[in-house]
């Protein structure tokens, strides 16, 4: 039997949510499906900071105001190199400000509001293809928790099922994308401890880069520069510390039983198609950043405003421009979010084979940011957010 809507949407994750809720405000149905659970969903660890934009758009579209009375505003973050820190005001140097929320807080609160709101989201359903592309009655095929087949037809299909996703491949074809790997990761992990700062500190020491980020004043989340095969079960928790402390330098950091760990490698990524008929990609389905400035969350939800807007100009008023524009104004901050996430990460990380001239240049490099007005404001407007288009 063949279901029908008028948005399919593959991806029960921030972007898929949220466009689920931006449509209904403007009275367009939709189906989510996902092959996870809602546990697997909310309980699957991310990144924990949110543009003031983003945070805007969940607040006052009524997804999310939990992130205001439990998240945490910070107006800066601290760049660490050579033993020092180095302020960078976002109040002072561009009046905007980011909050510190983690990602799967989001999800609870987009699941929550989507149910109570009667959203039909499938979870343990996964899309195996989408056919009938380039028609206007696209369609995804899918199948259930007890392996049954369904099948939904759409006035479109949004792709918003990460970069493993099938629908990516139904849109760029055999063509891919613009792909770059890194030499390192990230190695995260979760502690039971007080924090050992009130903001974020990115440190780069000549060990590599650290990141000393929080959860709350009980959970603190911190990252070391690894290997990209690193076994995370080969460090004690005694190794781990050590690690983490000597990237660090001029901190004492809080230390506490460490729960959990992983590996995080670094991609960056961009399709070379974002649209093809009727079946468009979002959020990590249309491009994966390294991590370093948390742009991944951010950029999904910059995405899903833009084509929010796209697909009510659609169905509600029969305009397909703006849908055939969505590429190209996508792209003009995907590759801008792609910029800073690469600079971020190439000017704090240490490379396995630099040389001294790299290692001295990459001081020149921080220092020149640091000591400018001009260039603390840059990294401040990037980080914060550039504006959003609504
Ligand atoms: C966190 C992750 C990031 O990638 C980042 O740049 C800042 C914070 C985090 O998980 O807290």
């Amino acid at each position: 039997m063949t279901e029908r809507t008028q948005v399919a949407i593959v991806g029960a994750g921030p972007a898929g949510l949220l466009l689920s809720h931006l449509l209904d405000r403007a009275g367009i149905a939709s189906i989510v499906i996902d092959a996870r659970t809602r546990e697997e969903i909310e309980t699957t660890i991310r990144a924990g900071i949110l543009e003031q934009g983003t945070v805007e758009v969940l607040s006052e579209s009524g997804a999310s105001d939990r992130v205001l009375s439990v998240g945490h505003r910070h107006e800066g973050i601290e760049l660490r190199f050579e033993g020092e820190g180095h302020r960078i005001d976002f109040a002072a140097t561009v009046g905007r400000a980011v909050w510190l929320y983690p990602q799967h807080e989001v999800l609870k609160d987009l699941v929550a509001a989507r149910l109570a709101a009667g959203q039909d989201i499938r979870f343990g359903v996964t899309a195996d293809a989408v056919d009938d592309v380039e028609t206007d009655r696209p369609r995804v095929l899918a199948t259930g928790p007890d392996g049954e087949r369904i099948e939904i037809e759409a006035d479109v299909v949004v792709g918003a099922d990460g970069s493993r996703g099938v629908t990516r491949q139904a849109v760029t074809g055999a063509h891919g994308g613009y792909f770059r790997e890194y030499p390192f990761a990230w190695f995260g992990i979760l502690c039971e401890a007080p924090p050992s700062a009130d903001e974020l500190i990115y440190s780069n020491s000549p060990a590599g880069f650290a990141l000393i980020s929080q959860r709350s004043a009980t959970v603190q989340r911190m990252y070391f520069q690894c290997d990209p095969d690193e076994d995370p079960e080969r460090f004690s928790e005694r190794e781990l510390w050590d690690m983490l402390q000597e990237r660090v330098p001029g901190t004492t950091l809080h230390e506490g039983p460490i729960f959990q760990r992983d590996v995080l490698r670094f991609r960056s990524f961009v399709a070379h198609r974002l649209l093809r008929g009727r079946v468009v990609l979002v959020g990590d389905a249309a491009h994966t950043v390294p991590p370093t400035g948390a742009k991944g969350m951010n950029l999904a939800v910059a995405d899903v405003v833009l084509l929010a807007d796209a697909l009510r100009a659609l169905l509600l008023e029969g305009d397909d421009r703006p849908l055939e524009a969505f590429p190209e104004r996508a792209l003009e901050r995907i590759w801008k979010a792609q910029h800073f996430s690469w600079w971020m990460t190439s000017m704090l990380h240490v490379v396995p084979d630099a040389s001294d001239f790299d290692r001295r240049r990459q001081v020149g490099e921080l220092r020149s940011v640091v000591e400018s007005e001009h260039g603390r404001a840059y990294l401040a407007e990037a980080y914060t957010g550039w504006s959003l288009a609504r």
